[in-house]
């Protein structure tokens, strides 16, 4: 297999393969947050991080939502399609935290009467802005009709994430999707699901296992990663 890399982002090298229509993700254990702002590391996260994602795409492949994944052919590594990626970072919330919590002053963990889907433009030197739908349009992000099935099938996936992490003792707060186009046209779920894209709560507790503990500097991150990774993969 051909080791070309095409690009390099603050969590994962992506290599060609001999399928063009192909490429090798490798996730590191690099960790940025605030938009690179703080840097660290936590070990064993792109192991971990690849190994949820590879169980959750096919968790979501079994109920009929397309994904870009292929198979995990070696540790920390997924191969996925190649996707021309929708430059818009689809946010589905259960509950109130982050950004939410901020822009609206309702006590964290208020439980949402509805999911809530919000996008935000995929732009590292504007700090990822939170868009609406006027503003996708205007700068012909996406049309109206793709925009509306964005939303679609990211209620789609909270639809098969909520339960099945509740059933693993883990309230899906909120999380971050990305999606693409394949050279076929047709639109597929990429990046990945992991507690760097997804906030995770112990339902009995409320204790955070995902990145918010890196974010925060809460502590016993990489417990926190391992902890979802067993309750999800390893039982
Ligand atoms: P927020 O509350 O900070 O807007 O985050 C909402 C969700 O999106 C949360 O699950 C974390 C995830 N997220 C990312 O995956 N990447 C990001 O850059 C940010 C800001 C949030
Ligand atoms: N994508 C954000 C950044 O680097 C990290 C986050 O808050 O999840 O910096």
């Amino acid at each position: 297999m051909s080791v070309k890399l095409l690009y390099e982002g603050k969590a994962k090298k992506v290599f060609a393969t001999q399928n063009p229509n192909q490429v090798l993700v490798e996730f590191k254990d690099d960790a940025t947050a605030f938009n690179g702002q703080k840097r660290g590391q936590i070990a064993g996260k792109g192991l971990i991080n690849a190994s949820l994602s590879a169980h959750l795409f096919r968790l979501l492949g079994q109920h009929g939502i397309p994904t870009h994944f292929v198979d995990d052919p070696k540790p920390r590594h997924l191969l996925v399609e190649r996707l021309s990626i929708v430059p818009l970072e689809v946010v589905v919330r259960n509950r109130v935290a982050g950004s939410l919590q901020k822009r609206t002053g309702l006590e964290d963990g208020t439980i949402l009467d509805f999911p809530v889907v919000e996008m935000y433009y995929k732009s590292d030197d504007l700090g990822d802005p939170l868009l609406n739908d006027d503003h996708i349009r205007v700068l012909n992000l996406a049309g109206v009709e793709l925009t509306a099935r964005l939303k679609d099938e990211a209620l789609g996936v909270n639809a098969v994430l909520s339960p099945y992490l509740e059933g693993r003792g883990l309230i899906l707060v909120d999380f971050k999707l990305e999606f693409g186009i394949t050279d076929e046209g047709v639109l597929k779920l990429g990046d990945e699901i992991s507690p760097d894209t997804c906030r995770l709560w112990d339902k009995e507790t409320g204790k955070k296992l995902d990145k918010d503990r890196f974010r925060q500097d809460l502590g016993t991150v990489e417990e926190a990663y391992q902890e979802v990774h067993d309750r999800i993969v390893s039982r």
